[in-house]
């Protein structure tokens, strides 16, 4: 840690203690470790439960009550000195992508538990609870959609749209997320909880922005908007060597020539467009069969949102004049819009991060987040420490120490300011 930084983290005796922080980084860190830097710790994992109890059993004392929703959200509340006041809120999730990395999500719950934790230390009450909230299921990966806990909390995804989740190997969402409850020792449950007054979630960038700016803390002014689809061809199963061209129908040549045609169709000019085919399931998947089935994925992100309804017409249209062998269905499994934060909270952010020396750069998240979710409920906002080579999703990602416990200062003070608010 540089000199100046470790002086800054230290100013007015504020602190949060770097190294609680960062020795529970690393228990947590070893929860789905893959002993490649990565993580493997999907949603409702055993590691996920492991992880999820950790940080729980952190807070079973005195001065806290822990709850959870009844689509698997946790929430630790460190009690404020008004009962009526609505909750300080902050967190992020524990689950990792297949070969995640250790920062995504992670960092922005240990964060959290560290500035509860240092409050604690210096007997600091606040007005207003502060809640840390752990979402269930941000990565979406295991069980779609993306951000699943924090759109059921904030009313954008019927719980019974999460309770009918099923994984790849048929897993249901309702009983693995029954099992997570005994595994971490919590009962869910739908009584109402309360609304926050903010939320607030520290994050890697997950792209190459602040590293390039040499800038430590990333004030976020939004979240572009995100469309994922699924689309299914439906084919025939048939010999490889003996059916001549005009019998095949190739499930999986059909997905080809799809992903090509809509893949040319969204060329923006400005590069601003992001279009990802992230998983392609082909049946039965032998060398000597043709494809009888094939489903994938797209992935569509642009920041402006009649760019991006613009471009789910050009893939609609595309899947409708498609008039090849094999049938062709689309199923929209999210759209979200582009989200942009709250201007007093992102003011307070970049105000802290000069209270503490720390340059800093204004940006729009690339990635989707749950504050971006909880965006629809109350003023939200995140704050995003660098990452190496703008590396996230695999197990080179990596957030310097130093770069984290600025984060963490910084979430500290807005956090604090906010909760006495
Ligand atoms: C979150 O991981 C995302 O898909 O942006
Ligand atoms: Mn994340
Ligand atoms: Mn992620």
């Amino acid at each position: 840690m540089s000199a100046e930084v470790f002086f800054r983290t230290h100013i007015d005796g504020e602190t949060i203690d770097p190294s609680r922080f960062l020795a529970r980084f690393d228990e947590i860190s070893s929860f789905g470790a893959t002993g490649d830097g990565g993580l493997d710790r999907q949603a409702l994992s055993k590691p996920d439960i492991e992880a999820h109890r950790t940080v729980i059993d952190w807070f079973r004392r005195p001065g806290y009550r822990i709850n959870a929703d009844a689509v698997g959200n946790i929430f630790i509340t460190r009690a404020g000195t008004d009962g009526t006041a609505a909750p300080l809120v902050t967190g992020s999730h524990l689950d990792s992508q297949p070969t995640g990395g250790r920062f995504d999500g992670a960092l922005g719950v240990v964060a959290a538990a560290e500035v509860l934790a240092s409050l604690d230390d210096r007997a600091i009450a606040t007005r207003r609870p502060i809640q840390l909230a752990i979402w269930m299921n941000e990565e979406g990966c295991r069980f779609s959609p993306v951000t699943m806990g924090s759109a059921v909390f904030s009313g954008s995804l019927p719980s019974a749209v999460a309770g009918r989740a099923v994984d790849r190997e048929g897993a249901s969402f309702a009983r693995e997320l029954d099992k997570f409850f005994l595994g971490i020792g919590v009962k869910g449950t739908t009584e109402p909880l309360s609304r926050p007054w903010r939320y607030l979630e520290l994050h890697i960038e997950q792209g190459p922005i602040l590293e390039c700016e040499h800038s430590t803390i990333g004030v976020v002014t939004g979240v572009q908007g995100t469309i994922q689809y699924r689309i299914d061809i439906e084919g025939q199963e048939a010999h490889a060597g003996t059916t001549p061209p005009a019998m095949r129908r190739d499930a999986f040549k059909a997905a080809r020539t799809l992903i090509d045609r809509i893949e040319s169709k969204l060329e923006d000019g400005d590069c601003s467009t992001r279009f990802t085919v992230g998983r392609c399931d082909i049946h039965p998947s032998a060398p000597n069969t043709i494809a009888g089935r094939t489903s994938f994925t797209v992935d569509l992100r642009h920041p402006d949102a009649s760019t991006l309804e613009r471009h789910d017409v050009l893939i609609h249209k595309t899947i409708q004049d498609y008039a090849g062998p094999c049938g062709v269905t689309l199923t929209k499994l999210i759209n979200t819009k582009p989200v942009a934060f709250d201007l007093r909270l992102t003011n307070a952010i970049d105000a802290a991060a000069e209270r503490r020396g720390l340059a800093r750069q204004h940006l729009l998240s690339g990635a989707t987040h749950d504050a971006a979710r909880i965006a629809g409920l109350c003023p939200a906002a995140m704050i995003f420490v660098p990452c190496r080579n703008g590396l996230s999703h695999c197990p080179e990602e990596f957030a310097s120490e130093t770069d984290m416990i600025a984060g963490v200062s910084v979430l500290h003070d807005v956090v604090l300011a906010e909760a006495q608010a």
